[in-house]
């Protein structure tokens, strides 16, 4: 088997692979922290993924090089112990979950590359573990079943790796579709592919900026949301509506108030927008988009200046039908709806404007929908 993999596959490990396999990272259209409140949320696989190939071995060790880092990643199925934070214990946590789950494994040995930038909130963590998982479904020859194959890659992240993540990203990327944004139901993992409104494109705007203490801020808010359902007397917010939120609003303490009104009114944004793409609607689809990132800046209060900064020059631009901050916010990227005939000039000006007003230079993606985790060859 003969393809871009396969000279580097040759160098590390001798021969050739038997199988390639392909996981993307995701950008969010809408639905943001409403995840962990078993909510709505509207993301699509990129055209940035993970790409591993690979051949099974007779015994139990995983041998995983990657082109991205220096040192591979090596050890036996029957011994998994943590050593560390590097990118190798995402491939033991995955395995780690498979086991656990009854999921028979077997060894293989691989090389991997990426295009998902790290740490921008594009999802490279995601992608990785669901290209693991794929490698181990193809390899021991169990089916694939995308919605629990991306329950224990989120249990692999929560558990081994530490970080307390919701289940949108796994689930774009092991469940996301060929053009279109993928309608997630967060509680009972039910997905509708939703196509995108025709002569639109999507852009993404990575503002190079980062903040540390992002995991900290997310488990906050996670806390947050978590008593205003108590409040509520529910198990999640994803059981309040706009009218029984509204009734009670103004018993809560106004920090829960604001939270709480950000994932309420998030989740009808979610099924607004697919509304509104069901019946080509850009411009109400980007109407939405923007009343989202407003509700992330002052009520839920997860964006910064380098976010609100480029989404509102995005907003600005006349090919723009909406633009807000994707993913956990405190940094990373922005996402606009704009004219697809107009994307690369949008991308252009925009990225001057940007680098203008902060002397910062972001790396912006005119991306397309693709599909979730599959064997390619
Ligand atoms: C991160 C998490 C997701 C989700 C988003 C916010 O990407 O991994 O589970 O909570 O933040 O919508």
């Amino acid at each position: 088997m003969q393809h871009f993999l396969t000279p580097a596959f040759t160098a590390r490990l001798g021969g050739e692979p038997t199988l390639l396999v392909r996981a993307p990272g995701r950008v969010n259209l809408i639905g943001e922290h409403t995840d962990y409140n078993d909510g709505f949320v509207l993301p699509m696989a990129i055209n940035r993924a993970v790409w591993l190939a690979l051949r099974p071995r007779p015994d139990d060790q995983i041998i995983l090089h990657s082109l991205d880092m220096d040192a591979p990643t090596i050890f036996h199925l029957g011994q998994l112990t943590k050593e560390g934070e590097g990118w190798g214990e995402y491939v033991k946590g995955v395995a780690w979950a498979l086991i656990q789950a009854g999921y028979g494994v077997r060894g293989w040995e691989g090389v991997m590359t990426s295009d998902v930038p790290i740490g921008a909130g594009l999802s490279s963590s995601a992608a990785l573990e669901l290209a693991i998982t794929r490698a181990f479904s193809a390899t021991a020859g169990w089916d694939w079943h995308a919605a629990e194959m991306a329950r224990l890659s989120q249990k692999a992240e929560n558990q081994w790796v530490g970080v307390n993540c919701g289940i949108m990203d796994q689930m774009i990327s092991a469940a996301g579709q060929a053009d279109h944004a993928l309608l997630i139901d967060c509680r009972t993992l039910a997905t509708v592919p939703v196509p995108l409104p025709h002569g639109t494109a999507v852009v993404i705007l990575d503002t190079a900026t980062r903040r540390g203490l992002v995991d900290s801020a997310y488990n906050e808010r996670r806390q947050q949301c978590e008593i205003a359902a108590r409040f509520f007397d529910v198990s999640h917010l994803r059981d309040v509506s706009l009218a029984q939120f509204e009734s009670r609003a103004h018993e809560l303490d106004p920090l829960t108030r604001r939270r709480a009104l950000h994932i309420v009114s998030e989740n009808a944004r979610v099924l607004a927008a697919v509304q509104a793409m069901r019946q080509q609607d850009a411009f109400e689809l980007g109407r939405l988009m923007a009343a989202s990132h407003a509700s992330l800046r002052d009520d839920f209060q997860v964006s910064n200046d380098a976010l609100n900064t480029i989404v509102d020059l995005a907003a600005e631009h006349p090919a723009c039908f909406g633009a807000r901050m994707t993913g956990a916010g405190f940094g990373g990227c922005a996402v606009a709806l704009v004219q697809a005939e107009a994307a690369e000039s949008f991308a252009t000006a925009v990225a001057a404007a940007y680098t203008a007003r902060t002397q910062l230079t972001p790396q912006v993606y005119i991306t397309i929908a693709t599909a979730g985790a599959s064997v390619v060859e």
